[in-house]
């Protein structure tokens, strides 16, 4: 079977078992293509609170399901590969955090949602990269325990600077492995483009940016830019995406190693496989997020005040 013919069988096989199948921005064009919603973190999040559908299928990482599965514990959440997991959501535990928060108990836990259910029990509010500003800024309390990505704490930190914000070490091994010297290189190979970077990425690489914002943000950037070309810092497929949309502008990697391989984990046959499973046949696996009650009810908590305080 070609990719077109799969692409067609899914959109089948997506309304036979009623399914909505949410894809992030960092997946393949092909699995883009058959996708009921797709985008950053924060989207996704409140399209899995929002559709009517009684089955869930994620691509992308394991907190992403995870996190479709808090806001609609009613559903049967699917995650297309099972290994898909976000190394930085296991770089920290509620274990640790509950020691962090015994030694400085005035502090308010802001979360990355790249982090696991079981460490959100033990948070006051998650944010996504396209929230973070907001809700920060909208948080009452001066003080503020920001995890785990040091990196994008410190981007936030840096442009509210009247609030007190402790940062813990851990982050995007992928976004952080750019160096100044990848900035340097591509500004000179492409002196014309404008810089777009997330800000996973290292302070001083987004210091040299001239947008820093999710992955959604820098695609709203691009798109509505009368600049002609952009190199793009963030996950490849970004600068893919761009390119298929905008065959009038010019989009390059910041550098060729930005491939998150546990987003490259999912492929079209996953889904494929996923939704045979669904319809019925056995011979074919689908991978469901289960959790349990208690677990729900207080990981949850943190997602929706990141709802209530982004208005
Ligand atoms: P976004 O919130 O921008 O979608 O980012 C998710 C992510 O994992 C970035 O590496
Ligand atoms: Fe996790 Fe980084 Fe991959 Fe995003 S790009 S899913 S933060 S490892």
């Amino acid at each position: 079977m070609n990719i077109c013919e799969m692409q067609e069988q899914i959109l089948k096989l997506k309304k036979e078992t009623n399914t909505a199948v949410l894809v992030h921005s960092y997946q393949a064009h092909e699995i883009v293509e058959i996708a009921d919603y797709t985008g950053d973190s924060y989207k996704l999040s409140v399209d899995a609170a929002n559709t009517d559908a009684e089955n869930i299928l994620f691509c992308g990482v394991h907190f992403m399901a995870e996190t479709a599965k808090l806001l609609s514990p009613q559903k049967h959440v699917y995650i297309s590969s099972p290994d898909a997991g976000c190394p930085m959501a296991e770089q920290m535990d509620a274990e640790l955090i509950s020691a962090v928060k015994a030694k400085e108990p005035d502090r308010t836990v802001v979360a990355y949602i790249n982090t696991t259910a079981r460490l959100k029990t033990v948070c006051d509010v998650c944010v996504t990269s396209s929230s973070a500003l907001k809700i920060v800024k909208a948080i009452e309390n001066q003080k503020i325990l920001f995890i785990p990505d040091c990196n994008l704490g410190a981007w936030v930190k840096n442009q509210i600077p009247e609030k007190d914000i402790k940062l813990l070490t851990g982050g995007c091994p992928v976004h952080a492995a750019v160096s100044v010297k990848d900035v340097e290189k591509a500004r000179a190979e492409h002196p014309e483009a404008l810089l777009l970077v997330h800000p996973e990425c290292r302070p001083e690489v987004t210091a040299l940016a001239d947008y820093a914002g999710s992955t959604s943000g820098i695609m709203n950037f691009a798109r509505k830019s009368d600049k002609r070309e952009f190199i793009i810092g963030t996950e490849n497929s970004i600068t893919e995406h761009l390119q298929y949309e905008c065959p009038d502008k010019q989009f390059y990697p910041l550098a060729k190693n930005l491939i998150c391989q546990n987003m490259k984990l999912t492929t079209l046959p996953d889904v494929y496989r996923t939704l045979l499973a669904l319809s019925g046949d056995t011979s074919q696996k689908a991978y469901e997020i289960i959790m349990d009650d208690e677990l729900i009810r207080n990981a949850r908590k943190c997602i929706d005040e990141m709802i209530r305080l982004n208005g």
